[in-house]
This record gives C-alpha cells, sequence and structure tokens, in this order.
C-alpha cells in the first residue's frame, strides 16, 4: 500500500491559506499529520481554518503576511521557525486576478500591483523560506510554487496575470536546479479552472461557461484535488520530481479541442 506518512510532523507554510486552493492544500496537509502554517492578509478567514484545522485534531497556527511585502515575509518565515523550531516546506500560493484586457490598455499600476504579488511575493517565499529550510537540514525539503495554465500557454486579455504566471514556472525550474544537490525538490502546480472566490463576483453561470470552454471534461475543479497533488510533492514519495511544472487541468494544456467524430459512438450506450 502506498505510504504517506513521510509527510507526518514536516513544518509548511503555506501563503493564502485563509481561503480556495491554499485552504484546501492546507486541510489536506492538516488531515495527514502535517504542523501547518496558514498565512493570509485575511486575518479572520485565517482564523476559521486553523481553528477548523484544530477541530478535526489537526496543528496549525496563524500568520498574518502579504506575500508583496519583504519585511512580512520575513516575519513570517521567522515565526514558523520561532513556533516549530524548523521549515520544511513553503508553499507559495498567494495570487490575485488582474482584469482582462489586451496589453497596451493595462496601466503601470495594475501591472506593478498583479506583478507584486503574483510573482514577487513567490520570489520572496522562496528567497526566505529556502533559507530557513537549508538552515533547518530537513531531509525532505519542499517548494511548492501555485503557477496557473496561465504559466504555461499565452492567454488573450490576460497578459499580465500570463507573465506573472511564466514568471514563477521560470523561477521553478531554475531553482530546482539551484537546491538539487541541498535535497530541497521545487515544483511548481498549474491548476486549469478551479471555483474558489479568485473568480470574485462573476455569476456561476458564467463561471460554468468559462468552465465548459476551457475544460475538457467540461466541468470546473475542486480545490481538494490540487490539495492531493500538492500532498504528494510534499511527501518523500516524491523525492524524484523537481523542476515539474505539473498541470492539473482535465487537459486543457494538452492542445486544442476540435470535434471529433466518433465511427462507433454505440460503444457509449
Ligand atoms: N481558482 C483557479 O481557477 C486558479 C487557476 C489557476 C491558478 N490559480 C492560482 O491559485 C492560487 C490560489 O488561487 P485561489 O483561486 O485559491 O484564490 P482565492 O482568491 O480563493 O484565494 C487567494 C487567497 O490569497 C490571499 N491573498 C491575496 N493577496 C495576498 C497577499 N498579497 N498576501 C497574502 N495573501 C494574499 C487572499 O486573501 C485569499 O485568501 C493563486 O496563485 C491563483 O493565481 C487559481
Amino acid at each position: 500500500m502506498t505510504d504517506f506518512s513521510s509527510v507526518r510532523n514536516k513544518v509548511v507554510i503555506i501563503t493564502g491559506a485563509a481561503d480556495g486552493l491554499g485552504e484546501a492544500i492546507a486541510q489536506c496537509y492538516a488531515e495527514n499529520g502535517m504542523k501547518v502554517i496558514v498565512s493570509d492578509v485575511n486575518m479572520e478567514k485565517g482564523f476559521r481554518v486553523v481553528e477548523q484545522i484544530k477541530s478535526k485534531g489537526g496543528e496549525a497556527t496563524f500568520v498574518k503576511a502579504d506575500v508583496s511585502k519583504e519585511e512580512e515575509v520575513k516575519e513570517m518565515i521567522n515565526f514558523a521557525v520561532k513556533t516549530y523550531g524548523r521549515l520544511d516546506g513553503i508553499v507559495n500560493n498567494a495570487g490575485i486576478a488582474a482584469s482582462n484586457r489586451p496589453v497596451h490598455e493595462y496601466s503601470v499600476q495594475e501591472f506593478e500591483k498583479v506583478t507584486d504579488v503574483d510573482l514577487k511575493g513567490v520570489f520572496l517565499g522562496m528567497k526566505y523560506g529556502i533559507e530557513a529550510i537549508l538552515k533547518s537540514k530537513s531531509s525532505g525539503g519542499f517548494i511548492i510554487n501555485i503557477a496557473s495554465l496561465a504559466g504555461l500557454l499565452g492567454n488573450s486579455s490576460m497578459g499580465l496575470y500570463t507573465s506573472s504566471k511564466h514568471g514563477v514556472v521560470g523561477l521553478t525550474k531554475s531553482a530546482a536546479l539551484d537546491y538539487a544537490p541541498h535535497n530541497i525538490t521545487v515544483n511548481a502546480i498549474c491548476p486549469g479552472t478551479f471555483r474558489t472566490s479568485i473568480w470574485g463576483e462573476a455569476p456561476e453561470e458564467l463561471v460554468q461557461d468559462y468552465a465548459k470552454m476551457l475544460s475538457p471534461n467540461e466541468r470546473l475543479g475542486d480545490p481538494k484535488e490540487v490539495g492531493h497533488l500538492a500532498l504528494f510533492l510534499a511527501s518523500d514519495l516524491a523525492r524524484y520530481i523537481s523542476g515539474a511544472a505539473i498541470s492539473i487541468d482535465a487537459g486543457s494544456s494538452a492542445g486544442k479541442i476540435t470535434p471529433a467524430k466518433w465511427s462507433h459512438p454505440e460503444i457509449l450506450d
């Protein structure tokens, strides 16, 4: 039987863990015995996630940090090391969406706002997280960066978000080579379309339409599915996987969907 118990007692920080994919990763990690530092700018939701984890017998603490601010990221890492005496991994998940428009219509201010969180935030988490993992002499150190399908492919009207997410994949691949000799794996997860609050006020109908358009199996992803992938990457079962940008998108990034005519559709009857 496949055994995930190697994750037990690993100390991990998850940024943007008060909601959405980060919360699902935090819940999955805690259920499997990891010591989880839930980090976010949203204190109310962050503490709620910690309480939920504790009510199920898991171990978690909250630390407020804006990933775009260097001092706050440093403090977040120091908090983890002070609380648990070590750091084994960090999931750089916090991210924001940008507006949809052609590149020449973006303002410089929006470029800076999105890049500060989606790219600089991941860089800061890696910079200070890796230092702490190295000092902890972790035998199973790991970095997981939550990129996107937009980290693998271009997207019309999504130039800002797409450029940051491509940057995250680039940082991931380079760092995988830097730290392979030091036993730290560095991977990116590239989600397709998941129903989380990153969609903001978009009506359910529109989100479902997007799912049909973007997802070959015509459904939205369940955040728990990202949690399961992140659990595998955090475990010692995945020590030979590094520098990978793993898509979790029902095949969206595999190629273009064209209408296919089956010769024997009766097989489905
Ligand atoms: N949901 C999707 O379909 C999807 C698809 C591809 C990639 N992603 C990526 O997954 C990650 C998580 O997205 P989500 O859908 O769960 O979003 P979400 O909006 O549900 O959750 C994001 C969390 O990050 C926090 N956050 C925002 N800015 C922050 C900052 N500066 N510092 C710290 N925390 C901050 C928010 O408070 C929130 O709790 C993001 O990086 C996003 O780009 C999501």
